[in-house]
């Protein structure tokens, strides 16, 4: 069902936004088979629609004993940025009724040691891993994607534009759609590598930033990072993380990124990946039903580290027993 998208704001970057249905990107693949690029043949195809939320997995290499990978759609790192990163003060993380608040600040390892450690070993493996980058700049993207560019081992990357921009007083780059198509062609034009965007939640119009991301060159969207919250501990008058906010994630935040994909997969004509409070195979369907291409899923991980599996299995036993031959069936079908 298309819906009205008239209310998109373009700004002034390539083609405009088109309004199609999702349901239509993803062709001629096997059952659960999905492509997130699909203007780059065979870049990105995924053997399944069931991958790890960036920053719930690690490197991929800490769950490499305990998972087999090979069966999941792809592994999805946490964020890396240009130089290491050592991440907020403790307490880090607190949890709350269906939900969970953490604020890590993206503590990572960086670039050089991503590209010289890390990557030797996700081109082992047989599953195509997505890098997850991040940085206080433009630049900074611009500089972690050039290094990424033609690793092997390195199958797409995904850009998390949650991170605040030191160069517009600490402004998300991805509240805006001005900011948002910048970094995104700003990349675009770095990289041949599949590019994802990941958009935040906590924005006014989504929808707006969705359209200017694809205009600018995105090949697929990710939606929701965590949602703004925080909790406070009374008897020592204090806020239970060591930064006074923090991002939210889990179940209690599904609703609203099934509403949040619901409205950006009926206005884009790129591959949507939903996320946020995903952990059962019923959960991963409701996402497909309102036009995910593909999930992710990240809590969920923490309390289930084999979720993922079981999600896999769930969905393929829900279109044996419902007769469905391929997910693009049931894909945006509300
Ligand atoms: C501990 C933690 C660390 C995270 N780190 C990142 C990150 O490095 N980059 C990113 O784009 N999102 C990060 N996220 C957001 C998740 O990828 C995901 O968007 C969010 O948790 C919602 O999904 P969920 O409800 O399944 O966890 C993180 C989330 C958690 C809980």
């Amino acid at each position: 069902m298309l819906q009205d998208c008239s209310t998109i704001h373009k700004p002034g970057v390539a083609s405009p936004a088109t309004c199609c249905n999702n349901s239509e990107v993803v062709k001629a693949l096997h059952p659960l088979e999905v492509d997130l690029a699909p203007a780059r043949p065979s870049a990105l195809r995924l053997r399944n629609p069931v991958m790890p939320a960036s920053g719930t997995f690690g490197y991929g290499v800490e769950y490499s004993q305990l998972i087999p990978l090979e069966r999941l759609g792809a592994v999805v790192t946490k964020g890396i940025t240009l130089v290491p990163w050592e991440g907020n003060p403790q307490p880090r993380l607190w949890e709350t009724a269906s939900g969970l608040l953490n604020s890590i600040g993206l503590e990572n390892i960086g670039v050089e040691e991503a590209v010289a450690d890390r990557a030797p070993v996700w081109a082992s493996w047989q599953v195509p891993v997505i890098v997850n980058i991040a940085g206080h700049t433009i630049d900074e993207y611009v500089q972690v994607a050039e290094k990424l560019d033609g690793v092997a081992g390195v199958a797409g990357l995904e850009v998390n534009i949650s991170c605040p921009n030191v160069a517009q007083g600490g402004i998300e780059f991805g509240t805006s759609p001005e900011m948002a198509a910048r970094i995104t062609s700003s990349v675009r034009r770095t990289t041949s590598l599949p590019l994802i965007v990941k958009l935040s939640p906590n924005v006014t119009d989504i929808v707006a930033i969705a359209a200017a991301v694809a205009s600018a060159g995105a090949d697929s969207l990710c939606l929701i990072n965590t949602l703004r919250g925080t909790a406070v501990d009374v008897e020592n008058r204090t806020f239970r993380l060591g930064r006074a906010a923090g991002g939210l994630s889990g179940p209690a935040i599904k609703p609203v990124a099934l509403h949040m994909v619901h409205k950006v997969a009926h206005c884009v004509d790129i591959p949507v990946i939903g996320c946020g409070g995903i952990s059962t195979a019923q959960d991963a369907i409701e996402f497909i039903m309102v036009g995910a291409a593909a999930v992710q899923v990240g809590t969920a991980t923490f309390t289930e580290p084999r979720a993922m599996l079981s999600i896999v299995e769930g969905i393929q036993d829900f279109m044996d027993s419902h007769g469905i031959l391929k997910l693009a069936e049931i894909r945006g079908i509300l």
